[in-house]
């Protein structure tokens, strides 16, 4: 990611998502709240301008979505599953006792200021890199800050994710934790994702799970995006966020128990992959 600069991809998956709230059936997939939440947020952050999310919310822009669905192949519907998915692991998280969620390169992601209301017991911490999170930050004070959401504002390249907690005084680390990294590890150059792993590791109680997003490795040894790698890959290099790294689903339990976690696909849920991306669970 250029230095210090808002990340694009994140902004792209929020207005994907605030799109998606305009694709008929939808409803039945994204979370509830989340559309209006995530406009309000780009808007009141400044991220993006009220007209450019107006256009978003219309038809027209699903059908150029889905004109342009060829590039990663059904991807534009998967970020809508992407994120039911994640809401779904910090619900269940929640329901077998964690008191404690961590939201990794949270991006404009809305999770944690939603749901911070309703589990008011639950302390709902996000990292993102700075030149995001300051951005986000300002969007939450004017939404409405939650006394129960910290926004750290860290670069995970710079500082370990254990100096980042560890001197953070609400930061408990035998509490059972759901830890979400959504859309973030393919950002991440080896052997950081290792690292990431093993820290979550450390810094979490017994039961806490993990839930991640991944891109598998094609038969070039490159991150897959599907027919297009190629033109995708370049796009985002081009753009400051390249894809560092991927793993073959076949390897993800051996890589999970080389970091300390277990695999945990019967909680993953109905599929484990949507458009071009795997989703993952485990659990300590
Ligand atoms: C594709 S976006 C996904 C955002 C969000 N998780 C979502 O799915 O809506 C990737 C996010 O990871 C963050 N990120 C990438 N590298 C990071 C790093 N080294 N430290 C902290 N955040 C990072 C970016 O700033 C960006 O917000």
């Amino acid at each position: 990611m250029y230095k210090d600069q808002p990340s694009n991809t994140a902004r792209k998956v929020a207005l994907n998502i605030v799109t998606l709230g305009a694709k008929p059936g939808m409803d039945r997939i994204l979370p509830a709240g989340i559309v209006n939440a995530t406009a309000d947020l780009l808007v009141a952050s400044g991220a993006v301008s009220a007209t450019a999310v107006q256009w978003s919310r219309s038809r027209r822009m699903v059908w150029v979505y889905e004109a342009f669905d060829w590039m990663m192949k059904g991807q534009f519907e998967a970020f809508g599953h992407r994120k039911a998915f994640c809401e779904r692991q910090v619900r269940e998280g929640i329901r077998s006792g964690a008191s404690q969620v961590l939201v990794l390169g949270a991006g404009y992601d809305t999770l944690s200021w939603r749901l911070a209301s309703e589990f008011t017991e639950v302390n709902f911490f996000e990292i993102d890199h700075p030149g995001t999170a300051v951005l986000k930050a300002k969007g939450i004070e004017r939404m409405g800050d939650r006394e129960n959401l910290y926004l750290l504002a860290e670069d995970l390249g710079q500082r370990k994710l254990v100096d980042v907690l560890k001197t953070n005084r609400l930061w408990d680390t035998t509490a059972s934790t759901v830890i979400i990294a959504e859309g973030l590890l393919m950002y991440l150059s080896p052997p950081a994702p290792q690292e990431l792993f093993r820290q979550c590791a450390a810094m979490t109680g017994v039961g806490s799970r993990i839930a991640f997003t991944y891109v598998g490795t094609g038969a070039d040894g490159q991150p897959d995006a599907g027919d297009w790698t190629g033109l995708v890959l370049w796009i985002l290099k081009v753009g400051g966020e390249p894809w560092l790294w991927s793993i073959l689903p076949e390897q993800l339990g051996g890589f999970l128990e080389e970091v300390q976690w277990t695999n945990a696909p019967d909680l993953v849920g109905s599929s484990a992959k949507h458009g071009i991306e795997y989703f993952g669970v485990a659990i300590k």
